[in-house]
């Protein structure tokens, strides 16, 4: 059983050291791979292969309110190295992302960073983000390192979790887990013996795997230059005011990218496929 309350520290702003690139990305993948033992499991499988496992991204959510939105999340990015370099609507999904590379390390993992724009939901998810937000100690939010604090509002309550899938699967995903990586993923160019994503999928279902097969187990085109694929939220046992219940957390993704006109590696992404790609974490696919 998973308790997602965490006791954060004394926060000190005035002893903040900027976050090295490495030791960020290190702290993402330890609080990942705690609710997601699966991606660690793959990593190991693929590691045992032989093959050289390097992360094409890693995606954060969050909502769109000035105090947790895009614009305070990506701080911590930009202050090791990172910029931004892209951005992307998702119109059904209520989502605006922006993605972020780093400056010097091109081989650095991109970083994409979501929002819900809370102004296009019902009043009633508005209120509810709002309540959980307006609750909470305002000073957390100031926490440089917020993004690696996860759910920050204490533990959550079922029927809430329940109230706010019916709307917006993402809001409730957020709820229940805060701030922390959605995914890492696969940077499928660098797998040795893995020339296709169709290959490296077929690998991993006979290795026991489910893959999200929302809108086909491969998402986007070698014309779009991305094609991802994804397993299915690992299914944990999280703790609830009502009791536990056993839910889908985080996913782990694979991205193999191909050359665009210049013959450079295609470095965005597509939002037909992301927008997909996010019901890894939906319960409704849940095996
Ligand atoms: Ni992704």
């Amino acid at each position: 059983m998973i308790r997602l309350t965490v006791i954060l520290c004394q926060i000190n702003l005035n002893n903040f050291k900027e976050m090295k690139k490495e030791e960020l990305l290190a702290k993402l993948w330890e609080q990942y791979t705690k609710i997601t033992p699966s991606a660690e499991k793959i990593h190991a499988l693929l590691g045992a292969q032989g093959q050289t496992i390097s992360n094409d991204h890693i995606a954060i959510r969050t909502y769109n309110d000035a105090r947790v939105n895009i614009s305070v999340l990506e701080k911590l990015f930009i202050k090791a190295g990172y910029e931004p370099c892209g951005e992307y609507v998702f119109e059904s999904k209520k989502l605006f992302a922006k993605h972020y590379q780093h400056t010097i390390d091109k081989n650095a993992p991109k970083i994409f960073i979501s929002e819900l724009e809370l102004e296009k939901c019902s009043v009633q998810l508005q209120n509810i983000v709002k309540t959980i937000l307006d609750e909470c100690d305002q000073d957390l939010f100031l926490n440089p390192e917020l993004v690696l604090n996860g759910n920050v509002w204490g533990t959550p309550s079922y029927a809430i979790y329940e109230l706010l899938r019916e709307e917006s699967e993402y809001a409730a995903w957020m709820y229940v887990y805060g701030f922390r990586a959605n995914h890492f993923t696969v940077n499928v160019n660098d797998l040795v013996d893995f020339k296709t994503l169709e290959s490296l999928n077929d690998f991993l279902e006979k290795n026991g795997w489910n893959l999200n097969a929302s809108g086909g187990k491969i998402k986007g085109t070698p014309e779009q230059l991305l094609e991802q694929s994804s397993t299915l939220g690992d299914i944990q046992e999280i703790e609830f005011l009502e009791g536990t219940h056993k839910i889908p957390t985080c996913y782990y993704e694979f991205a193999l990218r191909h050359v665009d006109a210049s013959g450079e590696f295609y470095q965005g992404f597509i939002a037909a496929s992301a927008d997909k790609i996010f019901e890894s974490t939906d319960v409704k696919l849940a095996k």
